[in-house]
Formats: C-alpha cells, sequence, structure tokens
C-alpha cells in the first residue's frame, strides 16, 4: 500500500494509520424556514468551523469489525455513533468488510450545537475514502455524508459554507472569520428534533432575514452577522429550555453582548474585538458563576476543504 500522506494541517499519517482533526462549527446565522413533507425544515445557514476540535486515529485491525474506543466513556461504541455509522456506510458503499480499530478524543462538548458527532463523522468518511483508495468525489461522500446527518456534508467543504435544504446543499466561501469568541457552555444536553418541535415557520420573515444574510456575504462581511446574530431556533431554545434563558439573561447583566446560540443550543457564543476582550468576558463569566466559559478561535484555514491524499498524487 501507498504511503498516506494527509495534505491538509488537519490530517497526519502515523506508522499505523491517518490522525484527523475533526473541528467544532459554529452557526454565523440559521433561519429556519418551512416544514417538508419529510418531517425536515428547509433552512438557510452559514457556518464556520473553530480551532477547537476532536481527534481521530483510524488504522487497519486484523479482525473483521469496526473497534471503537472514545476518550468520553459515556458516548456510545457501536452502530448508534456517528463515526461507527460513517464507517459502516462507506464499506457498504464500496462493498468492503471493515477491519479497523478507530480512537476518538472528545474535546468538543458533546450534543451541545457545535456539530462535534457530524464532523467526526464527516472526518471518518475522508480519512476511510483514502485508507481504502475508494476514490469517492468529494459530492459522493456529500451524498453518503447527508444520510448521517443533515450538518454532516458541511464539514467535507470547511471552514466557511452556506447551507441550504435541509442543510445538505453547501456552497463554500472564501471569506474568513477572525475576531475571537466565547463560548459559553451550559451543562445541558439538548436533541435538535426537540427544539425544532417548538418551531413555528414564518415564512415571510425567514425570507427577508435570508435576504439580509445574503446582502452580507455578497458584502464579504461576515462580521455584520456576527455582531447581530441571526437564529431562529433561539426562541425555541428558550422555550423548552429556560435553563439556558437564564444563562443568557446573566450574561448580559454583566454588561456582555450580542450573545449568539449555536444550532440548536446549548452552547452560546459571544464574539469580541480582541483577544483581551475575550480573556476578560471569560473570565467574568467563570467568576460569576454561570457557566463554563472559553476562549475560541474560528479555523484559521485560508485554504479551502479538508484534504486526505496519498503521497504520490
Ligand atoms: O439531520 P439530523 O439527524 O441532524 O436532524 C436531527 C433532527 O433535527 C431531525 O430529526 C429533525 O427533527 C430536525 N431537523 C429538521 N430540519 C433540518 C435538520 C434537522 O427538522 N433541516
Amino acid at each position: 500500500m501507498d504511503a498516506l500522506v494527509l495534505n491538509h494541517r488537519d490530517c497526519d499519517t502515523t506508522s499505523k494509520g491517518i490522525r484527523l482533526t475533526a473541528r467544532a462549527k459554529i452557526n454565523l446565522s440559521l433561519i429556519v424556514l418551512d416544514r417538508r413533507s419529510d418531517g425536515y425544515h428547509n433552512l438557510h445557514t452559514v457556518m464556520a468551523t473553530l480551532s477547537l476540535a476532536d481527534a481521530l486515529d483510524i488504522s487497519p485491525a486484523n479482525d473483521p469489525g469496526i473497534d471503537l474506543t472514545c476518550s468520553n466513556p459515556s458516548l456510545p461504541r457501536d452502530k448508534q455513533n456517528l463515526v461507527y455509522q460513517a464507517a459502516a456506510l462507506l464499506a457498504q458503499k464500496i462493498g468492503m468488510e471493515p477491519a479497523l480499530s478507530i480512537r476518538l478524543q472528545k474535546n468538543i462538548p458533546f450534543g451541545a450545537g457545535l456539530g462535534g458527532g457530524s464532523s467526526d463523522a464527516a472526518a471518518t468518511l475522508l480519512a476511510l475514502n483514502r485508507l481504502w483508495s475508494a476514490n469517492l468525489s468529494r459530492e459522493e461522500l456529500s451524498s453518503l455524508a447527508a444520510e448521517l446527518g443533515s450538518d454532516v456534508p458541511f464539514f467535507l467543504y470547511a471552514p466557511v459554507a452556506v447551507c441550504t435544504g435541509r442543510g445538505e446543499q453547501v456552497r463554500p466561501l472564501s471569506l474568513r472569520c477572525r475576531r475571537p469568541l466565547v463560548l459559553v457552555l451550559p451543562n445541558l444536553h439538548v436533541p435538535t428534533a426537540e427544539v425544532y418541535r417548538y418551531f413555528q415557520p414564518d415564512t415571510q420573515r425567514g425570507s427577508a432575514a435570508v435576504a439580509e444574510v445574503e446582502a452580507a456575504l455578497a458584502d464579504d462581511d461576515l462580521d455584520r452577522l456576527l455582531v447581530r446574530p441571526v437564529n431562529n431556533l433561539f426562541e425555541p431554545a428558550l422555550q423548552r429550555f429556560p435553563q439556558i434563558a437564564a444563562i443568557k439573561q446573566r450574561i448580559e447583566k454583566l454588561g456582555i453582548s450580542p450573545v449568539g446560540l449555536c444550532g440548536s443550543g446549548a452552547t452560546l457564543f459571544i464574539p469580541c474585538d480582541d483577544e483581551e476582550q475575550a480573556r476578560k468576558r471569560a473570565r467574568s463569566i467563570n467568576q460569576a458563576n454561570i457557566a463554563a466559559a472559553m476562549v475560541a478561535h474560528f479555523d484559521p484555514a485560508t485554504e479551502p476543504f479538508p484534504e486526505v491524499r496519498h503521497a504520490d498524487h
């Protein structure tokens, strides 16, 4: 087999296999439109990856099967885990009997709206596409990704993209975000479907909001989205989880705003002017015992697309 080299800063070869960085995301904007006949909603969202990331080590094993271990023992190691599902799906697609050892180092909080599971799944598809020399195109991988979850395809086109449809139609952007952020992590697991259940569609308002976001993109101005975060799952999330509302209110009482919501929650994000302000704000939120707060940064990538390829290409 060829020596494997991963041509992206998020990938590395080891003597045994591949190490990948699977980054978290936030939604710079999230506009949910109408409910569809398949039970999903059409949406328009701009997503961007962060430096905060999980690490995945994937190597061939002697025994058949997918041996998944995770640094967080409360996460499932079987087909309930999206990494497992991604490996099984790609294996089935190319008629491969998987024999894999996968180690997942979880750093992204789970069920927090930061896309950790989806990012892990996308990284698994990219890695196995090369490890098994499947040579599927990005589009083919993307349609497999969409079977795993609505926001999995985005991670094949990171660091910044607009996603539409139910989230699976991805338009990568060359724009980049530079501001530091504070992430506030309520100790809460939010099932996405529950928040959607509290959502009342308003197509007219939704279309107007999409037009505003597209105007900001046309002006090359992601900052405009960040400083006035639009997320119409915010109200439903606050209704369903009053704990998030209480945390938001306490942050705002400290004079800190704006406060945005990552996806359907529970993580809140606060765009900051500079590193010093971000550190100060995180310290104030932690000292007031509101919730765990940390400084975060956007993915510094200038090149598009996470990529994995053979050395001889
Ligand atoms: O696709 P994913 O598994 O991430 O979706 C989780 C749940 O979120 C879906 O079962 C659905 O209830 C809701 N959802 C939706 N419309 C979307 C994406 C997700 O209603 N575009």
